[in-house]
């Protein structure tokens, strides 16, 4: 089993003077959620996701060698301007991976990020934002040792990106990955996700609509609701749940049983917020919206017998998952039945994806 000095470089065979990387890294929505975390971003619980397609971040990190310092050097540009605000959380994530990329005080770097979906749409970028940041730092620690094989650098990638945010490291490859030890899962860890590799084709291109029920900034951060989750009364159930869920969802997926996804995802995402709704102090995150926007799906449903169905992450937006081949009718029903729902009407198409791309090395 791998241990975090495993990602601790020796030493590194070559010198970088400077350059560029560009890298896209999607965002993901997990199935069995991940709520409860130990020291260092370790989850408490294992859990397992569908990588997204089209909600991404767009990062491109120049660099160029300097003195080394005693302080990071870095410029921060959201969409080509200046971004003070996303300055704290991008130095909090240096220090923590410092030790396992000695280079960073060596130069200096400009961050230029963008994202594919609309800002403060409740989706969280921190995911596709974490896991884009480590690609490029990968990519440069790839240079700087030339040797490196492709899986050392994905696992180093979603370790990094895990030490940025939590559930960032569920980003890095696709279509599905799992994250945290689980005893049925070989390779599995809590540092780093590994790829589920037996989907079945009944999921291939599954679809993700992302509902905006509510675009406002949450009332509660995910880091308190994981605190939360230390001393909670129904927690160490929850977390024995996750891992019976875990074994329960690899052979949904392996067997293509579609009925049985609905009904163990739903569950995940309703007891995602009965944890909330039930910790001290208690909160809710779903709006009247969502509530309306569920008894929906339920109905359309029954009525029609199509396996569509819901999950919800940290908020009160609903992400719509449903099977490619049905794609037309429960377009169809969002536009007509949902959108009401959503505000400003809006929603985006995503569904399952690759993982992070390279777009430009130079
Ligand atoms: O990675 P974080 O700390 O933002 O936590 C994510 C928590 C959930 O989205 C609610 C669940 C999950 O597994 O993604």
């Amino acid at each position: 089993m791998l241990s975090p000095s495993d990602f601790i470089p020796k030493n590194y065979s070559k010198t970088v003077e400077n350059g560029s990387f560009q890298w896209s890294a999607p965002s993901n929505i997990a199935l069995v959620k991940y709520w409860g975390k130990k020291e260092h971003q370790i989850p408490a619980n294992p859990s397992i996701s569908f990588t997204l397609k089209n909600c991404k971040t767009i990062t491109n990190l120049s660099f160029s060698k300097i003195e080394k310092t005693d302080n990071f050097s870095f410029d921060l540009l959201f969409e080509g301007k200046p971004k003070e605000a996303f300055r704290p959380k991008i130095q909090k994530f240096l220090e923590r991976v410092e030790v396992y990329l000695p280079f960073l005080k060596d130069y200096h770097f400009t961050i230029d990020t963008q994202n594919t979906f609309p800002h403060s749409s409740g989706i969280a970028s921190s995911a596709s934002g974490m896991a884009a940041l480590a690609v490029n730092f990968m990519s440069l620690e790839k240079e700087l040792n030339p040797e490196m094989t492709k899986d050392y650098f994905n696992q180093k990638a979603s370790f990094l990106a895990r030490l940025g945010s939590g559930s960032a490291c569920r980003s890095i490859k696709g279509e599905v990955v799992i994250w945290g030890n689980h005893q049925q899962t070989e390779n599995s860890s809590d540092l780093f996700g590994i790829e589920f590799s037996e989907l079945h084709p009944n999921f291939k291109n599954y679809q993700d609509t992302i509902l905006l029920v509510d675009k406002g900034e949450k009332q509660v951060s995910s880091t308190l609701g994981h605190d939360l989750m230390n001393g909670h009364p129904y927690a160490e159930k929850r977390f024995e749940q996750a891992h019976h869920n875990l074994s329960e969802i690899k052979s949904i997926l392996t067997k293509g049983d579609v009925v049985e996804f609905v009904k163990l995802v739903e569950s995940e995402a309703l007891t995602l917020h009965s944890m909330m709704m039930t910790s001290m102090p208690y909160f809710i995150l779903m709006k009247p919206n969502t509530l309306e926007i569920i008894n929906k799906i339920w109905r359309f449903r029954q009525e029609t017998a199509i396996q569509v169905c819901f999950t919800l992450d940290a908020g009160a937006n609903v992400h719509v998952l449903y099977p490619a081949n049905v794609c037309e009718e429960v377009l169809q029903f969002i536009k007509n039945e949902l959108v009401v729902h959503c505000q400003n009407e809006q929603y985006i198409c995503d569904e399952i994806g690759k993982g992070a791309q390279l777009i430009m090395d130079n």
